[in-house]
């Protein structure tokens, strides 16, 4: 395979360049915390390395140090479409360098020949209660195909560390090809007659996506896939449903306990499930007038009680981003140039116009633009996709590329086993009274 075999070059050299850090300043302090985010889940604690993507609080979403929008401009293109072929990502967030046609195709075809889902995995989601979330459906269907992965067979068998990532590339690759049609598999089950019917090998990774919930004819929502799982792929490796896998691979669980384990984060509302309450507030806005789009000021007093209520604006905000989410403005020139005039695009155009200011003007979230979730549902609503409890699997089939990206280069760096040390409030207490910060200590209170 022509990719091992440039992913092994890339290896040694970041893997000696490590090593060699490691040997010299090893004892350096790179990274702090405070108090404070000690006590906020580590917000912006620099605490994990990952060069498959990286946020920039004010230049956003970066694959590869690339900025998102030239990612998108550069990765090779089936012909007729303006979004990429996820394989050519793929390739990119593995090696960093921009893969040839050929080289996005080896990747694409790769997956053509390990698209198949077992049988058995099939009838473990048709045997699921019918009113089981589809998130814990894929999480469940990712879980049983555990039994398939060769880096848990050769371990067992002795494999040596320095090849564990080979055997994690195959997971990843084996994996990553199922990935669409279990999510089909999902929605057709679900939502559907539970017919599956096989990969066009004439489609490309996300368009097949398409193909298998039988929208093979809709040309638009192929590029939407496109576009859609492009986006999605990563977002450094903090965010809950990465770190959760990088995690649980550290423990060298392999990539499928390691992928089960982050969709059940992604599942999360404060994380993968805001794209569903994101819609269903904005069907919720249009529904509260009658089905017609308010008009800036009415749009501004909803905006106001929404917060007065104690509530959140879904997708505005951010844990990292200080700006305009990149992969918002994507979704945005998409929706302006296919569908100007649905009327929920133009609630979130003018949401757009007027969140970020009351945001601001309230002074309580540290970012007011709108994030990936803003926009996202609306797309796959306008597309016809309206069941929107399946936007999370959507998130999850892009998140995956990311995922695995960083689980092949966890191995190939042979990173240990993750195990922060905790300690107790008691102990807390005693390190502010050790620097003599007394100022956090309440008088009220016996220490
Ligand atoms: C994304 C999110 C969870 C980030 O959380 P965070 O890092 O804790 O955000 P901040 O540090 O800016 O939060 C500071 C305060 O602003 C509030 N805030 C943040 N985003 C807000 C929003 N969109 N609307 C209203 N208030 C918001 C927070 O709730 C918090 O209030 P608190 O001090 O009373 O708890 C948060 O912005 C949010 O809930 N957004 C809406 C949901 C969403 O879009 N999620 C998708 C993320 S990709």
């Amino acid at each position: 395979m022509e990719l091992a075999k440039k992913l092994e070059g890339k290896i040694r050299e970041v893997y000696e360049q490590m090593r060699y850090m490691l040997a010299v300043s090893g004892e350096t302090i790179i990274s702090q915390v405070s108090l404070q985010q000690f006590f906020s889940g580590n917000r912006g604690v620099d605490l994990l390395v990952s060069d498959v993507s990286y946020v920039d609080p004010f230049d956003g979403l970066h694959y590869r140090g690339v900025p998102l929008d030239q990612v998108m401009q550069k990765l090779p293109k089936p012909q007729g479409s303006a979004f990429p072929y996820a394989g050519g990502l793929f390739a990119f967030l593995l090696t960093g360098d921009f893969p040839t046609l050929e080289e996005a195709m080896e990747v694409e075809d790769l997956w053509k020949e390990k698209a198949d889902i077992p049988d058995y995995v099939l009838n473990i989601l048709r045997t699921m209660p019918s009113d089981s979330h589809p998130m814990t459906m894929f999480s469940q269907a990712i879980l049983a195909l555990q039994g398939q992965s060769k880096f848990a067979k050769t371990y067992s068998n002795g494999l040596c560390r320095e090849d564990h990532w080979r055997v994690m590339l195959e997971d990843s690759l084996e994996l990553t090809a199922k990935t669409p049609a279990l999510a089909a598999a999902i929605y057709n089950i679900k939502y559907g007659n539970g017919s599956m019917r096989k990969i066009d090998k004439d489609l490309d990774w996300s368009a097949n996506f398409a193909h298998l919930i039988y929208k093979e004819w809709d040309v638009q929502y192929q590029d939407l896939c496109r576009l859609f799982f492009c986006l999605h792929a990563d977002q450094g490796v903090g965010n809950v449903s990465a770190h959760a896998a990088c995690l649980v691979n550290s423990a060298l669980s392999d990539v499928y306990y390691s992928c089960s384990a982050a969709m059940n984060g992604l599942a999360g509302p404060l994380h993968g499930r805001a794209n569903q309450d994101c819609i269903e507030w904005l069907l919720k806005i249009l529904e509260q007038f009658n089905g017609r789009l308010p008009s800036k000021v009415e749009l501004e007093k909803f905006v106001w009680d929404t917060l007065e209520k104690g509530k959140v604006i879904p997708g505005y905000g951010h844990a990292v981003l200080r700006c305009t989410d990149p992969r918002f403005i994507a979704q945005y020139e998409f929706g302006k140039q296919y569908m100007p005039d649905d009327m929920l695009f133009q609630l979130v155009d003018l949401l757009y116009q007027i969140v970020p200011g009351i945001l601001k003007k309230q002074g309580k979230a540290k970012g007011v633009w709108p994030n990936v979730d803003a926009i996202s549902g609306t797309l796959q609503y306008h597309c016809g996709l309206k069941q929107l409890d399946f936007y999370t699997v959507l998130f999850g089939v892009g998140r995956m590329l990311g995922i695995t990206a960083n689980l092949v280069w966890n191995r190939a760096l042979m990173l240990p086993l993750e195990r922060p040390q905790s300690i107790t409030f008691e102990m807390v207490k005693n390190r502010l009274h050790d620097m003599n910060d007394y100022s956090g200590m309440n008088p009220d209170f016996h220490y």
